[in-house]
């Protein structure tokens, strides 16, 4: 029988260390938004495993949104546009935004993603994501709460995907390199 651990090369972070970073921004978020009541807009489909974890940690009022997007880039290299291919299905004007990522890489969906929400006049606009891989940046960008620092390497897991399989393990690993070549 086939496992998908077989097509690890390396767990990068195990469920606990997951859980324990989660835990760790949810008391970050219950600090600063003590007052107010955020939206959580969770990106489909790859932070949807953090957002779950996330969310049972948060011990104040919060509400919950989906959004789909893919980023693309014409011929230059900073600027990012993103298409949206499945919006949120609330009002967010003047609403305080937290933007649920799984993972920030060159960056520029996030950054997309930030002019976009402004756009609609949120009244505020952050981002927590489970990871931070700052190694691949290329615009200007950072997360307001990051889980865990990945290396430069494509990972997978814990909703982050290579041809969308490799979501529903429980940790984040790299992908052996016979799989991807
Ligand atoms: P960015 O716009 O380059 O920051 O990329 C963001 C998106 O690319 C993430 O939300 C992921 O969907 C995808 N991505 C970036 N790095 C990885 C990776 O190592 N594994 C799987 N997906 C990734």
């Amino acid at each position: 029988m086939e496992n998908i651990l077989q097509d690890i090369e390396k767990v990068l972070f195990t469920h606990e260390e997951i859980v324990e970073a989660s835990k760790r921004i949810a008391k970050q978020i219950e600090e600063d938004y003590k007052d107010k009541e955020p939206v959580l807009i969770c990106t489909l489909k790859g932070a949807l495993p953090f957002m779950a974890e996330l969310m049972k940690h948060i011990d104040i009022h919060v509400v919950t949104d989906f959004i789909d997007v893919s980023s693309y880039h014409g011929g230059t290299e900073s600027t990012g546009t993103i298409l949206i291919k499945k919006d949120v299905g609330m009002d967010i004007a003047g609403r305080d935004v937290i933007i649920v990522e799984d993972i920030v890489d060159t960056g520029r969906t996030l950054k997309a993603l930030i002019e976009n929400l402004l756009e609609r006049k949120v009244a505020s606009v952050t981002c927590a994501s489970l990871l931070d891989k700052p190694e691949a940046r290329i615009v200007d960008i950072e997360p307001d709460y990051i889980g865990l620092i990945c290396p430069k390497a494509f990972v997978v897991g814990f909703g982050l995907d290579y041809e969308e399989r490799y979501r529903n393990t429980p940790y984040v690993g790299v992908l052996k390199e016979e799989i991807y070549s």
